[in-house]
């Protein structure tokens, strides 16, 4: 199980310390939510933000796009130093070109779909990509309560995953804590990202990211 912090909830006035921190604490990559006010109603950052981060961590930065058209900031966030790309099924008018633009440039490539897209649209991509991003909150925004109904899908992707691509990761995005942490992983992920539950959390992001951690390993116990 890997961790993947989202930046969306850190303090942007000490934003380097408290990537350092999530770094420290085992992070695997650094999650970066990019909106464009369109695709999703909100702002966030663009490729300055990736650039900045670049230099002061060695964890593969991830960029969320949440934007309508990904493929004009693609080179943009690359150049910047960005790792890896997660694309909007929902957002993508001409997918398969966008993920093999994102794989020409020596990129990771990874599909999200939201709360409401159904397992079945990543059929025809699926041999193509690294990572399926199953949104288990409508994106836009951190601080969302976890979707239930988003657990049959999870293990519906799992089971596409081992049989068509079984290198391809299965990533879960929104309302990840210590309590559904396990029941994400129980279904089938392995990557979890989570803002609040470590940048937003009274004790600090070390102390979060071991509960994060400690909340998996009881799972891995179990099984
Ligand atoms: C939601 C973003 C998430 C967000 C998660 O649109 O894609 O990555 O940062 O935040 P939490 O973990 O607080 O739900
Ligand atoms: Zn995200």
């Amino acid at each position: 199980m890997k961790l993947a912090p989202s930046i969306l909830a850190a303090d942007f006035a000490n934003l380097g310390t408290q990537v350092m921190e999530a770094s420290k604490a085992g992070a695997d990559r650094i999650h970066i939510d990019v909106m464009d006010g369109h695709f999703v109603p909100n702002l966030s950052m663009g490729a300055p933000i990736v650039a900045s981060l670049r230099p002061i961590t060695h964890l593969p930065l991830e960029t969320h796009l949440m934007i309508s058209y990904p493929d004009l900031y693609i080179h943009e966030f690359a150049d910047a130093g960005a790792d890896s790309f997660l694309v909007h099924w929902e957002g993508s008018f001409n997918l398969h070109r966008t993920v093999h633009k994102i794989k020409s440039l020596g990129k990771r490539a990874g599909v999200a779909i939201n709360p409401a897209t159904p397992a079945g649209v990543l059929e025809e991509i699926l041999r193509d990509i690294d990572t399926v991003l199953v949104m288990t909150v409508d994106p836009g925004f951190g601080h969302q309560q976890f979707v239930n109904s988003t657990l049959g899908k999870i293990d519906r992707v799992r089971r596409m995953i081992d049989r068509v691509n079984p290198e391809c990761e299965l990533e879960v995005d929104g309302g990840i804590d210590a309590k559904t942490a396990p029941l994400c992983i129980d279904a089938g992920a392995d990557v979890l990202v989570a803002g609040s539950a470590v940048f937003g959390t009274k004790d600090g992001v070390n102390a979060a990211m071991a509960r994060l951690h400690d909340a998996a390993y009881a799972v891995r116990q179990r099984v």
